[in-house]
């Protein structure tokens, strides 16, 4: 089903790239330093490095005035012990004289205030000057590197983010609305539902980006706005790249994602279905705060490995983890280090979901400034013999192991959609609860029950390919377009298996509610309606019985008119005690399924436990285990790659019922695998045995 991929993505690298950030620019008046690192480098078993991510200022120190030579050196220095580099652009953070000299770089805020210089990420992604800036420094470092033979990867700018409200942009943001509306302000005007609130314009150039001190009610205007700034991020990324494709089109690119840290969840301002289909690599940065005090270490690494199933599907094709720390981090509020064991799991936990690499945040700590702190491979006593040095190199000399890995996928019959413009139009909406819609939080719920039975999931996109999946499980997509919508019916009608929850299909793509009750198509292939939503307090009680279990009803129960489909859990409670709550209906050659409330973890074990049973969706290496073990399998051609891992500060027992192979110690193994706490194994199986 899934493409087989060629290992090729990475330029000449078919090993997993281990390394990271280098930052030498801030150690050059140190040499016995930068020789030091060379050392440190092959102690570490680590082999590739993303340099020059915020070196603008010490690679032009004066406009015009360039000094390239300090990383002639360094480059070779790491070519010649057998190194490669990620060469980065250093957009991401600019010298002082360019934001005196051309203020228009600088970005204004929301409430309009211009900014100062200082920072980072935080230039103006209209600014033509930045972008000429930009592009001839792109130009000067693709000719002078392009060539060398350590260049593996493009790493355009730094965690691309953040808008401007400058006059540019506003200018900017006019034009596009004009392209997109084919220059008809009535179509922009009846889009937005111009009368509320007198809200009509007469003119283009009344319109304004959304503003704390303006405009904010607007969703159309806002949900427009958040197009634009995704729009105009990439179209920016697209001038810096020019030079670099022309001169080197056989690098690949990449640049580097984020994730919201705490729960997890894919990074809110970009839409980065958009943005990946710019990109050769999709890498990106994880931060995990393992051993907190609000969950469980199992719960953690369940919502790591939807993310990470996220980044992988964009692409359907490995990603790289661009950064991680190898022990604590300097902004958490509280910085807690990894404990002994979870650096080698939580690394290999992003293996086993499909990265290529494992990539750190940096690899000397700085001695001054903010992230003096910041965990690092190389600590201010520039040893070697340090725990976090030593578990780094351990992680060096497995990831040594497992070249086989590289480039392999993990196919997968189970897809979950995800879609930003979605979440930011629902939580746009005045309505529901204000601080329960948790769109993405509400997938990983779903994306949970397949988790535990180690079943692969892909979580796409609307405009990916739904036909290679059995099922597909669409939560709380409030926004559907009439397209989605029937890419939607066609998958059913094909034999797809399609859930859908509370909350779909409540609005069109201007976000305009959809009028006469829900969508025909969506009646008919769900054989139901939905009347009201009710949102609940948190003390509120409701349950519903399904399969003769009771579940606890949370923050929503929508009442359902049903129209053919069969009732399959009922409410217990309130005004619509013993009504419709949870249903399925045949359509066609497929069938879908509706869960009209938001249920407790139990009830999403149970339900998918019977789907899976059905469509007899398996996990790859099917091994009993407890609760917080989780076994997940990259695909090679000829043999299956397994990562069994202890996510539990307990020992764990694993019965293995065919011989398979230690990628690491080389042993023939068979039977009980005793696990420690945090310990992964990474097994091969050949197929066929
Ligand atoms: C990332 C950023 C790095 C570093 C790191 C610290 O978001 O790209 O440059 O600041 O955070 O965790």
């Amino acid at each position: 089903m899934m493409s087989k991929h060629e290992k090729t993505y990475v330029a000449k690298a078919d090993f997993m790239l281990h390394g990271g950030d280098y930052n030498p620019d801030q150690w050059l008046d140190r040499p016995d330093i930068l020789s030091d690192d060379i050392k440190l480098m092959q102690l570490a078993h680590t082999n590739t490095f993303s340099v020059g991510i915020f070196a603008w200022s010490t690679l032009e120190p004066e406009e015009g005035v360039y000094n390239f030579e300090w990383l002639d050196n360094i480059i070779d220095n790491i070519y010649k012990i057998g190194g490669r580099i990620i060469l980065a652009t250093p957009s991401g953070a600019r010298p002082a004289w360019m934001s005196e000299k051309y203020p228009e770089v600088l970005r204004v805020n929301g409430s309009r205030v211009k900014q100062l210089h200082g920072g980072r990420h935080n230039h103006c992604f209209t600014s033509g000057v930045y972008r000429e800036k930009t592009q001839q420094m792109n130009r000067l470092l693709a000719e002078r590197y392009g060539n060398h033979p350590a260049l593996v990867m493009w790493h355009i700018s730094n965690e691309y983010g953040g808008e401007c409200h400058c006059d540019q942009c506003q200018e900017a943001f006019r034009t596009w609305l004009k392209d997109k509306y084919n220059n008809d302000l009535k179509a922009l005007n009846d889009s937005w539902w111009g009368p509320f609130w007198s809200h009509t314009f007469s003119d283009w150039s009344q319109i304004e980006s959304p503003s704390p001190i303006g405009e904010n009610a607007v969703h159309g205007l806002n949900l427009d706005w958040r197009r634009f700034v995704t729009d105009q991020t990439i179209d920016f990324y697209k001038n810096e790249i020019v030079p670099i494709r022309e001169i080197t089109p056989e690098i690949p690119i990449t640049t580097n994602f984020m994730a919201d840290t705490f729960d997890l969840i894919p990074f809110q301002s970009l839409d980065y279905s958009k943005f990946s289909k710019h990109l050769d690599v999709i890498s990106w940065d994880a931060y995990p705060a393992w051993h907190n005090d609000w969950e469980s270490t199992a719960n953690l690494a369940m919502k790591v490995a939807f993310i990470d199933d996220l980044y992988r599907s964009l692409k359907q094709q490995p990603f790289l983890l661009m950064e991680s720390t190898p022990s604590l981090v300097n902004w958490h509020e509280v910085n807690k280090a990894k404990r002994p064991g979870m650096h080698l799991l939580s690394s290999m936990q992003m293996i086993a979901h499909g990265s290529d690499s494992v990539m750190y945040f940096q690899w000397r700590k700085s001695r001054g400034s903010s992230e003096k702190f910041h965990g690092a491979v190389v600590d201010h006593d520039n040893s070697s013999e340090n725990r976090v040095f030593q578990e780094v190199a351990k992680v060096g000399q497995v990831l040594e192991k497992l070249p086989k890995v590289v480039g392999t996928n993990r196919p997968s019959d189970v897809a979950i959609l995800y879609d930003w413009e979605s979440n930011w139009a629902l939580n746009d909406a005045q309505g529901y609860g204000l601080e329960t819609k948790q769109y993405p939080q509400t997938l990983q719920e779903h994306y949970r029950p397949f988790w535990e039975k180690d079943i692969p999931v892909d979580v796409i996109t609307k405009e990916q390919d739904f036909s290679p999946y059995k099922l597909l499980v669409v939560p709380m997509l409030y926004l559907m377009s009439e397209e989605t919508i029937a890419r939607l019916k066609a998958f059913v009608a094909n034999g797809g298996r399609l859930v859908t929850t509370y909350i779909s299909g409540v609005v069109n793509e201007y976000d305009l509610t959809y009028l006469g009750g829900w969508h025909k198509d969506l009646q008919e292939i769900f054989g139901l309606n939905p009347l009201e939503t009710d949102t609940l307090y948190p003390k509120d009680e409701n349950y519903v019985t399904f399969n003769n279990q009771k579940y606890l009803v949370k923050d929503y129960a929508t009442i359902i008119d049903v129209n053919g489909a069969i009732t399959e859990g009922t409410y217990l409670q309130d005004f619509y005690k013993s009504k419709p709550a949870v249903t399925s209906h045949s359509h066609e050659k497929g069938k879908t399924y509706y869960i009209g409330a938001r249920l407790d973890e139990q009830f999403h074990r149970d339900f998918y436990s019977d789907l899976i049973s059905e469509l007899e969706l398996k996990a790859i290496f099917p091994v009993k285990h407890s609760p917080g073990v989780s076994i997940q399998v990259r695909q090679g051609e000829d043999a299956d790659y397994v990562f069994i891992m202890n996510f539990t500060e307990e020992q764990q027992v694993v019965v293995l019922d065919s011989e398979v192979t230690d990628m690491v110690t080389g042993e023939i193994l068979s039977g009980e695998m005793t696990l420690d706490q945090y310990e992964v194994r990474i097994v091969e199986k050949s197929r066929g045995n």
